[in-house]
């Protein structure tokens, strides 16, 4: 019967909410291995080997909201606050553009200094001396007013990980907001053609796979371009120290459905993937992951940006450094790729 329901998944990109809980229940090991070879395939077909690689630049750590799992959080005293000035958030894509890179992508808490007009200022200066580049930005929750703005400068991704529909521990993991504020955020995105990034964290405290479909159909739904899903990672300087991390099998197989789901999704094997083993990522590319975002930031606050314990940070500020990387996935057989790298969904003729 596994056979059956992973083949039409495989067929329909789609399956009722109780076949994906009946399957994610009760998947053995030879439906895994069929799961993934299928959502590999998947990948191969409409990217082939490729591996997109996204230039990342943590510019500031600054961030006034209250995510309980998060090392950058407001209530962190301990955390080190940095932020990167507009001359030094262009000398990261000065570096990454020698490498190579022609996606940016500006990710950072959320930070009062970096109001419209000067995010404007910034997204109109990369566009500006970089033709051709994308600019991802992954700032948080703001107005429709702002996301129009931004977008208006030249923007051409938004990042912003739905983090879990169930509305109750939305609450709880973020006791001043709100689940459908945070929808409402991603549907603006959306309406003013972003290419829109939601996602969640795998192995959150009382989770269930009633959830876990409810995430899987809700990214189903929205029709995201990309999706960032990592295992959530215990940081000892949150109010979660206490609650353990999620595991590799679990995120692996969440991936892997997220495929299959949306076969053309921008799928990153992400930096928490790859912190929770050291097999974590080649696990992601082997089951039909096709994006990685090395670090672009300064060296000198990398540790700074500490959302999680142990935080791996690929590095790729230098030649070395991105060699590295380029040599990691290639002994895994895959091919790098530094182009912008858009999502395939949009180009209706695939
Ligand atoms: N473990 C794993 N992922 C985390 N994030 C934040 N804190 C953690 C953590 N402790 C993720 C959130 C957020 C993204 C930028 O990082 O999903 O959206």
């Amino acid at each position: 019967i596994q056979k059956i329901i992973i083949e039409t998944l495989y067929k329909e990109h789609d399956l009722s909410d109780k076949d994906l809980i009946w399957l994610i229940d009760n998947i053995d090991n030879k439906g895994k291995k069929l799961l993934f070879e299928k959502s590999k395939s998947l990948r191969d077909k409409y990217y082939g080997k490729k591996v997109y690689l996204r230039g990342l630049i943590e510019f500031t750590n600054y961030c006034k909201r209250e995510c309980r799992y998060c090392g950058i959080n407001a209530y962190n005293k301990k955390a080190v606050r940095y932020r990167l000035t507009k001359e030094e958030i262009l000398e990261c894509c000065e570096n990454g553009r020698k490498l190579g890179y022609s996606t940016f992508v500006l990710q950072g808490g959320e930070d009062s200094y970096f109001k419209d007009e000067v995010m404007v200022d910034i997204v109109k200066s990369i566009k500006k001396k970089y033709k051709g580049c994308a600019v991802t930005l992954s700032i948080g929750e703001r107005s429709y007013e702002s996301y129009k703005v931004l977008r208006e400068a030249g923007v051409d991704r938004f990042l912003l990980r739905h983090e879990t529909v169930n509305e109750e521990l939305y609450r709880w993991l973020h006791p001043k907001s709100k689940f459908e504020t945070r929808k409402n955020c991603l549907l603006n995105l959306k309406k003013l053609g972003y290419q829109t990034g939601a996602g969640f964290m795998v192995g959150l405290p009382w989770y269930t796979t009633k959830d876990y479909v409810g995430d899987l159909r809700f990214i189903k739904n929205l029709q995201a371009e990309m999706v960032g899903i990592g295992p959530y990672i215990t940081h000892e300087d949150t109010s979660m120290k206490d609650y353990k991390s999620g595991d590799l099998e679990t995120t692996i197989l969440m991936l892997s459905l997220v495929r299959m789901l949306l076969p053309k999704v921008l799928l990153p094997a992400t930096t928490a993937l790859g912190t929770i083993s050291k097999d974590g990522r080649k696990a992601g590319l082997d089951v039909g992951c096709n994006v990685i975002m090395p670090n672009l930031s300064p060296e000198n606050h990398r540790k700074d940006y500490s959302l999680y314990n142990n935080k791996k940070s690929s590095g790729s500020e230098s030649a070395q450094a991105l060699k590295l990387i380029v040599d990691e996935i290639e002994k895994y057989g895959y091919k790098c790729d530094m182009a912008r790298g858009d999502s395939k969904m949009l180009d209706s003729s695939i």
